[in-house]
């Protein structure tokens, strides 16, 4: 018997939805996934999902018809995959649907905060026929956890080796690590920034949405005063639990870090790419020292596994610990994130605990997820 679940991810790179089919056997046996789509937003709603997560004019209407315009994004993209696996959608279990974090303030303001992805989860059910699991973060929180990362429990189920202590980092818009003990401990945080601020740093000084394989960041050189003032973010420096997102790593936390170094006009925009790279890098390296320092094994994922540079100094930084993608291990990097949220919804619909108390620092552990019936 299989049970078939798919996972819809769209990451805060805001580069499009990953879609992916999974096939779950029964226990001792391990998942397989039997399809991937990858559906680019158009530049349109992109630039409104970026917009949306820095405070504007009339953001409820906003927000409503971007959730809506995600949800139809997300139904072609569960469309061009069914057809793709030649599934019909009654052949599917459940959608577990994460929507485009536009907020992520956990355990702010008035001790509870929030973390809001947009969605319009009940038009999904509707366009796709099949039930949809989404809303995940929100119970996380409100059980005084951090609502994030959610995806170590899936990372432990998928990679844990009895008797060697290793780590998954994935590197999304945002990094965060997974701290896999050889006992089966599970710890986790996010580490720092993943690709946003290359991203946006190669938008505006290339015009393309990243750097290809991190060739622009790896023949600049890295600036040691800038380095310094991006390490010393408080956030990479904060005891776990933690975690971050757009609220805090945007276009004016860059701009500030650059303004606080002297002659900063004669920085070259490629040294600040590498610069940026090497940020990234060295703090999972901390993360992982500090948090895990026998940690024998690195398995990164998500879209910086692509980024050769990164893997690179990775390696570089770590030179008692063996780094390579998560395909080495079974799950190419970028089947992982969205491979996780079947696995959630499937612990939703099973009633399991999808939240690691250790890792969100929430009350207890929860079941995870709203649901709606495609009926
Ligand atoms: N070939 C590549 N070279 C360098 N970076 C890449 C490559 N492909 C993807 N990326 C990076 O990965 C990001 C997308 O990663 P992803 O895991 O989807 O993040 P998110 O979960 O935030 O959407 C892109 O924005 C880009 O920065
Ligand atoms: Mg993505």
């Amino acid at each position: 018997m299989v049970d078939h679940y798919i996972g819809l991810m769209s990451g805060t790179s805001l580069d499009g939805v990953d879609a992916v089919l999974v096939g779950f056997y029964p226990p001792g046996q391990p998942l397989k996934v039997v399809g991937h789509v990858h559906q680019p937003f158009t530049p349109t709603l992109r630039q409104e999902m970026l917009a949306l997560n820095r405070a504007g004019a009339n953001e409820l209407h906003r927000s409503s018809l971007a959730a809506n315009a995600l949800s139809r994004a997300y139904a072609e993209a569960v469309s061009v995959l069914l057809r793709q696996c030649a599934l019909r959608p009654e052949q599917v279990r459940a959608l577990g649907a994460h929507g485009q974090t536009v907020r992520h303030r956990p355990g702010e303001f008035d001790g509870t905060g929030y973390t809001i992805q947009l969605l319009n989860a009940a038009l999904l059910s509707e366009l796709t026929g099949i039930d949809v699991v989404y809303d995940f973060r929100a119970r996380d929180v409100a059980a005084g956890g951090q609502g994030a990362p959610l995806v170590p429990g899936f990372h432990a189920a998928a990679f844990h080796q009895p008797g060697i202590d290793q780590a998954v980092l994935n590197l999304g818009g945002i990094a965060n690590i997974s701290l896999l003990s050889a006992d089966g401990r599970v710890m986790g945080f996010d580490c720092g920034p993943g690709n946003v601020l290359m991203d946006l740093w190669c938008e505006r000084h290339l015009g393309t949405a990243y750097d290809d394989q991190g060739h622009w960041a790896q023949g600049g050189s890295v600036q040691r005063e800038l380095l310094a003032n991006m390490v010393t973010e408080p956030f990479i420096q904060r005891r776990p639990p933690k975690s971050t997102g757009r609220d805090l790593f945007h276009a004016e936390w860059l701009d500030q870090k650059v303004a606080g170094v002297p002659f900063n006009n004669s920085l070259a925009p490629r040294d600040v790419q590498a610069t940026l790279a090497e940020f990234t890098c060295l703090a999972a390296q901390q993360a992982l020292q500090g948090a895990l320092p026998t940690a024998r094994r690195l398995l990164v994922c998500g879209g910086g596994a692509l980024n050769t540079h990164l893997m690179q100094r990775l390696a570089d930084l770590l030179p008692s610990v063996q780094v390579a993608t998560s395909d080495t291990a079974g799950l190419p990097a970028l089947q992982v994130e969205a491979t996780a949220f079947a696995w959630l919804a499937k612990s939703c619909l099973d009633h399991q605990p999808g939240n690691c108390p250790s890792v969100t620092g929430a009350k207890g552990h929860r079941v995870l997820g709203s649901l709606h019936i495609a009926g």
